[in-house]
């Protein structure tokens, strides 16, 4: 009986030091590995830093030789080298524009570059919608020529003034703006701000143009993504302007999210805390406050690629 008990009891024990040999040999598996992880994180890290580095080396080096092209042109098209022909001042007129669009597609990607790399400065001040709409006005007057397209925007009076990063929140309705007169052929552009709760203010840019298909309508929040119409080969852009808006949103702790039926109409409306939220401390990502900023939103965020966990 006890013979029985103690051969039991050995193989107990050995079965017991069996497993606890193979739980050391899977745990130091473990480590490795997770020393594997460490090192690859690693090195993807310097690589992404090397990337935005490189970025924004590159951009600061192509700004200025693009802008003395675009004063040179300018002086000659002002006559300072004596006067020109109709067909000189056409070809200036030519490398003026293309140097422009250069110039912006340069100036998306250093700004790209450096929120990626969390270099940008938010600058915050107080400021009405009313004035914001005047300044966009401003900007678009000249430009807003067609007769079949109106350009309005609705007074804002009644709203609160913003505490929060003016130039940053006119560089994100720009670009609404200018996509909604890209894609739309007849119709209105119309600009109008609320409140909702919160303390959140919405803007929107609705657009009577040939809309964005289901499929596409997050899509085009990513670089260098454009929809392929037939309206897409008429106008001039390089599919930057809504991921940089999307992210200047975002450092603003808002969003941006679109509603949009093909061929009738897209709204893309911009989500905005009426007072910019503290800045986190130097170094940390800012993430992007969802508070008030509704359901839509969240799932916006959500189908943000995020890394897998590993
Ligand atoms: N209001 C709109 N109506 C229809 N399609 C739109 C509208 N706004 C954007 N799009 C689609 O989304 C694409 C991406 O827009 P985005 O502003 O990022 O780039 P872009 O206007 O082509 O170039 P960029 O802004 O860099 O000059 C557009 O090319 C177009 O296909
Ligand atoms: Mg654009």
């Amino acid at each position: 009986m006890t013979d029985h008990h103690d051969a039991t009891l050995a193989r107990a024990q050995e079965e017991i030091e069996r497993l606890s040999r193979e739980l050391e040999e899977t745990n130091r598996g473990v480590l490795a590995l997770y020393a594997e992880l460490d090192e690859r994180a690693m090195y993807l890290e310097r690589v992404s830093n090397l990337k935005t580095r490189f970025l924004s080396d590159l951009s600061h080096e192509l700004r200025t030789p693009l802008n003395s092209v675009l004063n040179v042109s300018r002086l000659l098209l002002d006559g300072y080298e004596g006067p020109l022909t109709e067909r000189q001042q056409h070809a200036i007129r030519l490398i003026q524009r293309s140097t422009g669009s250069l110039l912006e597609l340069v100036s998306d990607w250093l700004d790209l570059a450096k929120i990626e790399a969390g270099k940008v400065d938010v600058r915050p001040s107080d400021f009405t919608i009313d004035e914001l709409f005047g300044a966009l006005r401003g900007v678009f007057r000249p430009l807003a020529t067609s007769d079949a397209v109106a350009l309005i925007f609705e007074p804002a009076s009644e709203l609160p003034p913003l505490h929060t990063d003016e130039t940053k929140v006119a560089q994100i309705l720009r670009n609404f703006i200018s996509n909604a007169l890209k894609f739309t052929e007849h119709g209105e552009v119309r600009v109008a701000a609320a409140t909702r709760p919160r303390d959140t203010i919405i803007v929107t840019v609705a657009d009577t143009g040939i809309g964005i298909a289901p499929g596409d309508q997050e899509r085009i929040f990513d670089e260098f993504t454009q929809v392929e119409t037939p309206r897409q080969h008429r106008v001039t852009g390089t599919g930057l302007g809504l991921p940089l808006s999307r992210r200047l949103a975002r450092l603003l702790g808002g969003d941006v999210l679109l509603r949009s039926t093909p061929g009738v109409r897209s709204t893309f409306i911009l989500h905005l805390p009426r007072r910019l939220p503290t800045p986190p401390s130097a170094g940390e990502p800012i993430s992007p406050a969802m508070e008030g900023v509704g359901p839509r939103a969240a799932a916006a965020h959500r189908t943000e690629p995020t890394t897998p966990p590993l």
